[in-house]
């Protein structure tokens, strides 16, 4: 099984990886769906969508920052530093995720498409402010601030640039992706339920276009079904494994 994966990639002329919660999993960061993941503990209709934040944006902002914190904390496994390293190589052409925690970046990736937006962006709820704490060096300040933060253009709210239930993907973000899977011969998909639309329609345009599926989970879920080959497992023990398998074909 491993062997017919590390075949396609070591071949593949336009690889892609589709990543969600799970390739974050061994880093500490919380998957959402299934048993100890946060919509067990938490309601999307609460936490998740522009009607709570215009009901409550102190529940919002709380459940955002408490997730910004664990982020801030997390390192790159050996799954995100295997994707980097398949890029440097010149294999892996993007990285599509639906992740928001900035870990494909700090492993070293370039190329990334990030389609839930990222924790570390905030933006106003009003005017065109933006802003990315991480490079403005305010994350610590903003975690430590009590009260709800305002846009310092206009005063209104700032919210999280991140895409809620029942809100548009940004759309540069989603047809790059589109496009980049209609080109891909190779779709690794990595540590997702592939039941978030339209996220989730990535490796099936793949497929469609004639690429091969290769789909790196514990569990099964809604890509299973066009996986041509499924790897059972957790992410970054498979990952660093595959590329081992990856390196002695290229040899
Ligand atoms: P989910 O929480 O739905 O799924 C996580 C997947 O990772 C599951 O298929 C698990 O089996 C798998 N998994 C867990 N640990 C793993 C490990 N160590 N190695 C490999 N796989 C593992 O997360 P997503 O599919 O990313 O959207 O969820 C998609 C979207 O739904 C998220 O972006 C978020 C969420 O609601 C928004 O908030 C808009």
């Amino acid at each position: 099984m491993i062997e017919e994966a590390a075949k396609l990639i070591a071949k593949a002329k336009f690889l892609i990886a589709f990543t969600g919660a799970g390739i974050s999993a061994e880093s500490g960061v919380p998957t959402f769906r299934g048993s100890g993941g946060l919509w067990e503990k938490y309601r999307i209709e609460e936490v998740a969508t522009p009607e709570a934040f215009r009901r409550n944006p102190k529940l919002v902002w709380e459940f955002y920052k408490m997730r910004m914190r664990k982020m801030k904390d997390a390192k790159p496994n050996k799954a995100h530093l295997t994707l980097a390293e398949l890029e440097d190589m010149g294999i892996l052409k993007a990285v599509i995720t639906q992740n928001i925690d900035d870990l494909h970046r700090e492993a070293g990736n370039k190329r990334i498409i990030e389609l839930h937006g990222n924790i570390y962006r905030v933006k106003c709820s009003y005017c065109d402010y933006i802003e990315n704490l991480k490079e403005s060096g305010r994350v610590e300040r903003f975690l430590a601030e009590k009260e709800l933060p305002k846009c310092p253009k206009c005063s209104n709210l700032l919210r999280p640039d991140v895409v809620w239930f029942g809100e548009s993907l940004p759309e540069k973000e989603l047809s790059e992706a589109f496009n980049l899977a209609r080109r891909s011969d190779v779709c690794l998909v990595i540590g997702t339920s592939g039941q978030v639309y339209p996220a989730a329609y990535i490796p099936y345009i793949t497929k469609e276009h004639g690429g091969y599926i290769i789909e790196v989970n514990v569990n099964e879920g809604g890509i299973t079904p066009i996986a041509d080959v499924f790897l059972r497992g957790k992410a970054g023990e498979i990952m660093e494994e595959l590329l081992k398998k990856v390196k002695e074909l290229r040899k």
